[in-house]
C-alpha cells in the first residue's frame, strides 16, 4: 500500500472550498505556514482520544461548544473568557448534577472556514459570492470583501495561536480552579437557571469547606485547580489544515496540527471526497456530521475509511437531525454502526438542523426545538441501549440575542438587539446553562434506571 501523503486531498473531488486566483500568494502562504509551529501536540490529541474512548463506554460525557464561526473583529480577551466561563459552568453542571466527568472541548481556536448552503448571496437585487468565514473572505457586502485573500489563513493562525495560548493559561492558571465556581457566573444571567446554579455552586463551596477540614484538600487539589481542555474545528479549509500536519516523532503518524479533534462537516462527507481523504490520515479525533441525508451505506463506508482499525475514541458521530427527525433517523444509523460492530462516541447537536427564518427575517433557532432534539436523542438512545455520548452546540459567553426562546424569552423582535453572529445563532449563556440542566437531567435520569436494571 502507497503510504498516506498530507497532500493527497488533491487529488480528490473537493467541495466548499475556495478558487484563490493567486497561485504564487497562495503557495507562498502554505509555505508560511507549514515552517510555523504546530498548535496542538500529538500527545495531547492521543489523550483526548483516550478520554473519547471512555466517552464511548459510558464512563464520561463529551461536552464541545463555541461560535458557530470565530471572527476576526470579535477577536478579544474577554469573548474567550467568557466562552470559557459558561463551558466551565455547564461542565460543573454535568459533573455536579449528573456524576459524571465532562470531556471539554471548545469549537475555538480554529473555527473560520464555513460551508454554505448557497454558492452566492443576493441582497436589494444584488448578488456576490457567499461569505465562507474570516479565514477566507470577509463578511461585508461588497464585491472586494468577498474575494478569497489566502493571506487570511496567517491570520488566522496568529488569532488561533492567541486564543489557544489564553485558554490554556485559564485551565491551568488558577481561572478554572472549582474554589471559583462562583467566579463563573457572568453578571447579565439571571432568572431560575442563575438561581439554580448558584444554589449548585453554593453545595460545592460547602463541600470543598468540609473537605478542607477534613484534611482531604491537600490530595485532590490538582484535578480541582485545573481542567483539561480541548480545541476543536471543521478541517473545511484543506490548505491550512495540509500546511499544519506534522509528522509527530514518537508514533511515527501525521497528525492534524491545528486543534485537538477535527470534524468533518454535513455537506463535505462524500466517502470519496477531499474531506475525508485528508481526516483519514491524521491520527486526531474526528468527528463526523451525520444530517438527515446519511444513508447507512455511508456511514458504513466513513466508518471503514475513518476507523479501520476501530479504535475506541477516534471517531464521534455528531447527530444534527432537527427536532421531530430522530426517531427516524437516529436507530437506522445506530443499527448500522452495531452491524459494523464499531466503537463510536454519539453526541446530539441540536443546532443544526433547527435553523429557521424567523417572522423577522432573522436566521433563528427556537430554543424549544433545540431542547426536544436533545430530548429525543437521549429516549433513542435509552430505548435501544445504547450510549448518548454527549453534545455539541454553538454558544457564546456574550449576551446575545440570536436564538428564540429560553428562560428570559428571547422573540423574533427581540431577535434584531443583540443579533451578533458572523454565521449561525447561538445560544446565549443563560439558554446554554438551560440546557445543561436538561442533560444533567437527562444523564442522572439514566443512571437511576440503569442501577435499578442492574439490581433487578
Ligand atoms: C457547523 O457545525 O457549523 C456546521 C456547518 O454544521 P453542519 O456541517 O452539521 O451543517
Ligand atoms: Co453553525
Amino acid at each position: 500500500m502507497v503510504e498516506w501523503q498530507k497532500s493527497d486531498w488533491r487529488k480528490k473531488p473537493r467541495i466548499q472550498m475556495p478558487t484563490y486566483s493567486d497561485n504564487a500568494a497562495l503557495n507562498a502562504v502554505e509555505g508560511k505556514l507549514s515552517s510555523y509551529p504546530p498548535l496542538v501536540f500529538a500527545g495531547e490529541a492521543r489523550r483526548l482520544k483516550a478520554q473519547l474512548g471512555a466517552v464511548s463506554r459510558g464512563e464520561a460525557f463529551l461536552l464541545q461548544g463555541g461560535d458557530c464561526a470565530e471572527s476576526f473583529s470579535d477577536f478579544s480577551a474577554d469573548g474567550i473568557r467568557d466562552t470559557f466561563k459558561v463551558m466551565l459552568q455547564m461542565a460543573m453542571v454535568l459533573t455536579y448534577g449528573a456524576k459524571v466527568p465532562v470531556v471539554k472541548v471548545g469549537r475555538m481556536a480554529g473555527q473560520f472556514a464555513k460551508p454554505r448552503s448557497a454558492d452566492m448571496e443576493t441582497k436589494d437585487g444584488v448578488e456576490l459570492p457567499s461569505y465562507r468565514g474570516d479565514i477566507i473572505n470577509d463578511l461585508d457586502f461588497t464585491p472586494e470583501a468577498r474575494i478569497p485573500n489566502p493571506d487570511k489563513m496567517l491570520q488566522a493562525y496568529l488569532q488561533a495561536a492567541a486564543t489557544l495560548n489564553l485558554l490554556r493559561a485559564f485551565s491551568t492558571g488558577g481561572y478554572a480552579d472549582v474554589h471559583k465556581v462562583h467566579a463563573w457566573t457572568l453578571g447579565f444571567t439571571q432568572g431560575d437557571e442563575a438561581e439554580k446554579y448558584r444554589e449548585m455552586a453554593n453545595r460545592i463551596s460547602d463541600t470543598l469547606d468540609f473537605m478542607e477540614a477534613a484534611g482531604i484538600r491537600k490530595e485532590a487539589s490538582h484535578a480541582l485547580e485545573t481542567v483539561e481542555f480541548y480545541t476543536s474545528h471543521e478541517a473545511l479549509l484543506l490548505e491550512y489544515e495540509e500546511a499544519l500536519t506534522r509528522l509527530d516523532s514518537t508514533s511515527g503518524k501525521w497528525l492534524a496540527g491545528s486543534g485537538h479533534m477535527v470534524w468533518i462537516g454535513d455537506r463535505t462527507r462524500q466517502p470519496d471526497g477531499a474531506h475525508v481523504e485528508f481526516c483519514a490520515g491524521v491520527q486526531n479525533p474526528i468527528g463526523l456530521k451525520c444530517g438527515p441525508s446519511m444513508t447507512t451505506g455511508h456511514l458504513k463506508a466513513l466508518m471503514a475509511k475513518l476507523n479501520p482499525q476501530n479504535e475506541a475514541g477516534r471517531l464521534t458521530l455528531i447527530a444534527r437531525f432537527g427536532a421531530g427527525q430522530v426517531g427516524e433517523n437516529l436507530p437506522r444509523l445506530i443499527k448500522a454502526v452495531q452491524e459494523e460492530g464499531a466503537n463510536v462516541v454519539w453526541t446530539c447537536d441540536p443546532m443544526h438542523g433547527n435553523t429557521i427564518k424567523s417572522s423577522t427575517g432573522y436566521k433563528t433557532r427556537p430554543f424549544d426545538s433545540v431542547l426536544r432534539e436533545v430530548r429525543e436523542f437521549f429516549g433513542v438512545h435509552n430505548a435501544e441501549g445504547t450510549v448518548p455520548g454527549g453534545v455539541h452546540f454553538e454558544m457564546t459567553g456574550a449576551d446575545v440575542t440570536e436564538c428564540t426562546g429560553g428562560v428570559r424569552a428571547v422573540t423574533d423582535e427581540d431577535l434584531s438587539d443583540r443579533y451578533h453572529t458572523a454565521c449561525d445563532p447561538r445560544l446565549n449563556a443563560s439558554q446554554a446553562l438551560e440546557l445543561a440542566f436538561l442533560v444533567a437531567e437527562e444523564l442522572s435520569a439514566r443512571r437511576t434506571v440503569m442501577a435499578q436494571s442492574k439490581a433487578d
